[in-house]
């Protein structure tokens, strides 16, 4: 019989038979198995961990610090952050094709994780250490995606990792390699991570970037941010967040309407809620939510966001529609 706290003792005790006294990283995105899977590596190797996490500027309200705050704490690993905000807004100037963004994005990480390791790596060199592995939150659902299905180890050895470069070849270590979403919840709860990491929703990699229909510029991103954490508090509030699967909250920020506020028209931007329930994301369904909570939602946006005067709901399950609208 398997109990949360046997596989956390098993999987610690296969890393630390596995790292041995040498040094790895982790690149922490904000989710739930990166965390999980640096907590796991940090509680068997300690300090010989060193976490990365890059802030592109396209993250929600308050995650930064839930990352550098909370994990930190609950953890005390060590966590180097790199804040390449405009670098990211300077390579996504000017563009609104949704696949090119998704491209920059996950260009611009590899390149500024790769000078983050380069970094440590030399720091390392000058103690006359190493780092020799890579810590990767890969599901087991993943490892079934890509082929690697039978006999899933805990850590999955001596493969470099693609696209790298030479002088940055790590070996991997996938300490969640066998394990299911649900499993990974509780391992992390078991490692007393916070609910707030534990229980979060998914949130795609390429943030914000892809809820702003246009292109993504740093005011149209506060003021998304803004209408976001506004939906967020809401949904939280009346006690929704078990509920649904996630409600990307959408800007179209080459749209405008007209609206009446006070004694003045105005001429703002509408955005979208995209509430969903799903079992795993394959497919979805529009989530029914109560009126009242719409409601307090559409007026605390239009009221408390300036740029923004219309709300609207998307009632489309996917498909057609995915979740996520680029
Ligand atoms: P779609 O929009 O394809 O989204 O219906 C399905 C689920 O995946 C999330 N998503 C991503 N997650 N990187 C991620 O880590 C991505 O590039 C990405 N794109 C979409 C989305 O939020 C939803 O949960």
């Amino acid at each position: 019989q398997w109990t949360t706290a046997s596989i956390v003792d098993e999987t610690v005790a296969a890393i630390r038979e596995h790292v041995g006294d040498r040094r790895a990283i982790c690149a922490l995105s904000g989710g739930v198995d990166s965390a999980v899977a640096a907590a796991l590596v940090h509680r068997a190797i300690g300090d010989q961990l060193t976490c990365v996490f890059v802030d592109h500027g396209l993250l929600r309200s308050g995650e930064r610090a839930q990352v550098e705050r909370d994990f930190v704490a609950a953890t005390g690993v060590r966590l180097v952050t790199v804040d390449a905000v405009d670098r990211f807004l300077g390579a996504l100037a000017g563009v609104t094709d949704p696949e090119e963004k998704r491209k920059i994005i996950g260009r611009e990480f590899i390149r500024v994780f790769e000078q983050a390791a380069r970094d440590l790596q030399a720091e390392a060199g000058a103690a006359g250490e190493h780092i020799d592995f890579l810590v990767q939150g890969t599901l087991y659902p993943d490892v079934v995606e890509s082929g690697g299905g039978s006999g899933a180890a805990n850590i999955k050895s001596h493969h470099n990792v693609g696209g790298l470069p030479e002088d940055l070849q790590f070996q991997l270590v996938e300490p969640l390699r066998a394990l299911f979403k649900d499993e990974v919840r509780r391992v992390g709860l078991e490692l007393g991570l916070p609910e707030t990491i534990v229980h979060r929703q998914p949130f795609p990699g390429p943030g914000l970037g892809i809820r702003i229909i246009g292109e993504v510029t740093a005011d149209r991103l506060a003021t998304l941010r803004a209408a976001d954490s506004i939906a967020r508090e809401e949904l939280t509030a009346a006690g929704l967040d078990r509920d649904i699967w996630q409600c990307p909250v959408v800007l179209l920020a080459d749209v405008r309407s007209v609206g009446v506020q006070g004694d003045g028209r105005t001429y703002g931007h509408p955005v979208v809620l995209r509430p969903v329930s799903s079992e795993d994301a394959m497919t979805a369904d529009w989530t029914r939510l109560p009126y009242d909570v719409l409601e307090r939602i559409s007026t605390r946006i239009t009221n408390e966001v300036a740029e923004v005067n219309r709300v609207t709901l998307d009632v489309t399950s996917k498909p057609p529609g995915t979740i996520e609208w680029e």
